[in-house]
């Protein structure tokens, strides 16, 4: 199957007589695939119980005929202005108890009946529609859930969230005892008294507010499978997907991978921050592990510049494909973006898309009609396998949990995962991204870093047992899934593996956490108790910064610290070294990216200046793949 190739079209933005050149020219750049109806709720229902889908039919029928495949959207993620009107609930409130108006996108409150409602029946009416048409080859849900409106503070969230707390808890007594509410007074006699996490004068109840997030993210994961069931139910057969965003901090992706037959990544570097390649690198990353074995499908990223960044850089000639590539190389069997033509108005005009409002002679087009034929030479793709021998655990609980005041010192979680994989990338180390509860087998080394909030640790400790390398940094088993300390201290449930045990924890400035050696920690740092793993490093004063214990017939590192940017390039070097782990390809020059895809290796150098390989050279964001029985060019 070739590899998918198009973006968002939004045909109802235009006179009917400029579709024939959209197909047209799509048809030029290579497209295969357009994502249609993503915003057009307004369009295809002007009324409660009125549906026009005269308009989608022929949009539909002319794609089909022009050879490009549609995957349909279910439409459902801004609410038309008579709905709200109608329907003043579907309205979400913020922390302050404000309104969020309508009169822009994505208003609508994730637990409103109404909007549940409205969703359903323009769900079941597309489905019944468009099920059997031979253009539809993916379901889309909604768009980037969650964006923009995750939480809501409503007196219907309200309800909403006191059902989830009844499910979750049971009974009053458990929930008190679970969120520790003998502190300060907080004591419930009754569900009916709990509020969402809105405005308080002082510091809200940390276990109340991990509580929300949950069921925040639990509220979004409701409409996806509201909408699933009703595309299933329906009889349609496409594969179904919905776009994600990258490690996005308030959606715990691991909980919807079960649910799609598709991933799918919304992703947008900024092009003039250099290191931005490694952070896509590991949405890539994520979004591969979120269903390992199965490619996935990189749904949005901006052809050239978008509009939403104070200032807002173009993309250097060739990057967009560089980017691209990095997707494919990473395991995407498609590469759209947002959006295919420039709107010529609202908010987002100043958007870049694959046909610019200046129209086909520009660098934009020329760059995807050249990416959309070299995609096609790529024909099958094999399958991404695992190529990866380290793990990073990424936990949304822990981020959220740790997304709060009173800790001995704040820090950005998903920063400190996604530092850990910059580092493995930096060294071109493969890496894949995991639960907290695995499943680890096939790994060589984990790394956990600040693993603060645990529900159960016994896959972690049976990967040591077992022969693997675990390392874990500062802020690691410290809190059980409610958020509160387990009796008897911390490190409870990995204190064994690890050889220690961690006895308080100090917020750290400038040199307060420098080692002995050349190293230096940064945001906190521990006082441990050892009880039988070595000392590799220590802080100035004497006292063990970096540990490392044999356990079972494996081992269990830990660092008391975090470690900076470059330290953990190093600290990522030992590690592999000790564990005789390999880099796809060895002294690459900086910048320059290699991955595997089972047998295809992608080459990419993200700098914009050329760089040497031996005799070879590699020009500003030139990409190479090879197969694995072509050798890949030497560095
Ligand atoms: C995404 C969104 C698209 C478009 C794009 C602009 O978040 O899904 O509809 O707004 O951003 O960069």
């Amino acid at each position: 199957m070739a590899i998918f190739y198009g973006g968002d079209y939004n045909p109802e933005q235009w006179p009917e007589e400029v579709w024939p050149e959209d197909v047209e020219l799509m048809r030029r750049a290579g497209v295969n695939l357009a994502t249609v109806g993503v915003f057009s709720w307004a369009r295809i229902q002007p009324e409660e119980g009125v549906f026009d889908f005269d308009w989608l039919d022929r949009v539909l029928d002319l794609l089909h005929a022009g050879g490009v495949a549609v995957d349909l959207a279910t439409a459902t993620a801004s609410t038309p202005p008579w709905a709200t009107y109608k329907y003043p609930d579907i309205l979400t409130t913020t922390r302050e108890g404000a309104i969020r108006w309508p009169g822009s996108r994505q208003h609508y409150a994730p637990t409103s009946p109404d909007y549940r409602r409205l969703a359903s029946e323009l769900v079941s009416a597309l489905v019944d529609r468009y099920k059997d048409h031979p253009a539809v080859v993916m379901w889309h849900i909604n768009n980037e859930l969650g964006c923009h409106t995750t939480y809501d503070y409503s007196d219907q969230a309200a309800v909403a969230f006191r059902s989830w707390l009844v499910r979750r808890y049971g009974d009053i007594g458990s929930l008190n005892a679970a969120w520790g509410t003998t502190f300060w007074s907080q004591r419930y006699t009754g569900f009916e008294q709990i509020v969402p996490p809105r405005l308080t004068p002082a510091a809200v109840n940390p276990t109340q507010q991990l509580d929300f997030r949950r069921f925040s993210s639990d509220m979004l994961l409701e409409l996806l499978r509201m909408e699933k069931r009703i595309i299933r139910d329906a009889g349609a057969t496409q594969p179904i997907t919905t776009n994600m965003m990258g490690a996005f901090p308030n959606a715990d992706y691991w909980s919807w991978a079960d649910e799609l037959d598709v991933i799918s990544d919304d992703s947008y570097p900024d092009p003039r921050d250099p290191h931005s390649f490694r952070t896509a690198a590991f949405g890539r990353d994520l979004m591969r592990s979120l269903k390992p074995g199965t490619p996935w499908i990189l749904m949005e990223q901006a052809p050239n510049q978008v509009n939403w960044r104070p200032n807002n850089a173009v993309k250097a000639p060739g990057q967009m494909a560089a980017m691209s590539m990095q997707a494919v190389g990473r395991g995407a069997d498609g590469v759209l973006f947002f959006q295919w033509r420039q709107a010529a108005r609202g908010s987002e005009k100043f958007h870049s898309a694959m046909l610019p409002h200046a129209g086909p002679s520009t660098r934009t087009y020329r760059e995807v009609a050249e990416l959309g034929a070299a995609l096609r030479t790529l024909g099958d793709l094999p399958a991404p396998g695992r190529d990866a021998s380290v793990a990073i655990v990424l936990d949304w609980n822990c981020h959220w949990a740790l997304d709060q005041p009173n800790h001995p010192a704040r820090f950005n979680y998903l920063a400190q995962v996604q530092g850990w994989h910059a580092a493995f990338h930096e060294l071109n180390i493969q890496v894949d991204i995991v639960r907290s509860t695995g499943p680890f087998d096939g790994y060589d080394v984990v790394v956990a870093p600040s693993l603060y909030l645990m529900s159960d640790a016994s896959p972690l400790v049976q990967f040591v047992a077992s022969g693997g390398c675990l390392f874990t940094t500062a802020y690691t088993d410290v809190a059980d899934e409610n958020d509160g300390f387990l009796p008897g201290g911390f490190t409870q449930r990995l204190g064994e593996a690890l050889g220690l045990t961690v006895t308080d924890f100090a917020g750290v400035q400038g040199t307060e956490a420098s080692y002995a050696t050349n190293l230096r920690g940064e945001i906190l740092r521990e006082e441990i108790v050892l009880s039988g793993a070595e000392v590799l490093e220590t802080f100035t004063d004497g006292t063990p910064a970096l540990t490392r214990h044999p356990f079972g017939q494996g081992e269990a590192w830990h660092l008391a610290t975090m470690a900076t940017e470059a330290d953990r390039v190093s600290l990522a070097a030992r590690l592999a070294t000790h564990r005789g782990i390999t880099p796809v390809m060895a002294d690459l020059p900086p910048n320059v990216e290699a991955c595997a895809r089972s047998g295809l290796i992608t080459l990419i150098n993200h700098n914009p200046t050329p760089v040497k390989l031996g005799d070879d050279e590699l020009g500003p964001y030139e990409y190479r793949l090879s197969r694995a029985n072509v050798s890949p060019p030497q560095a």
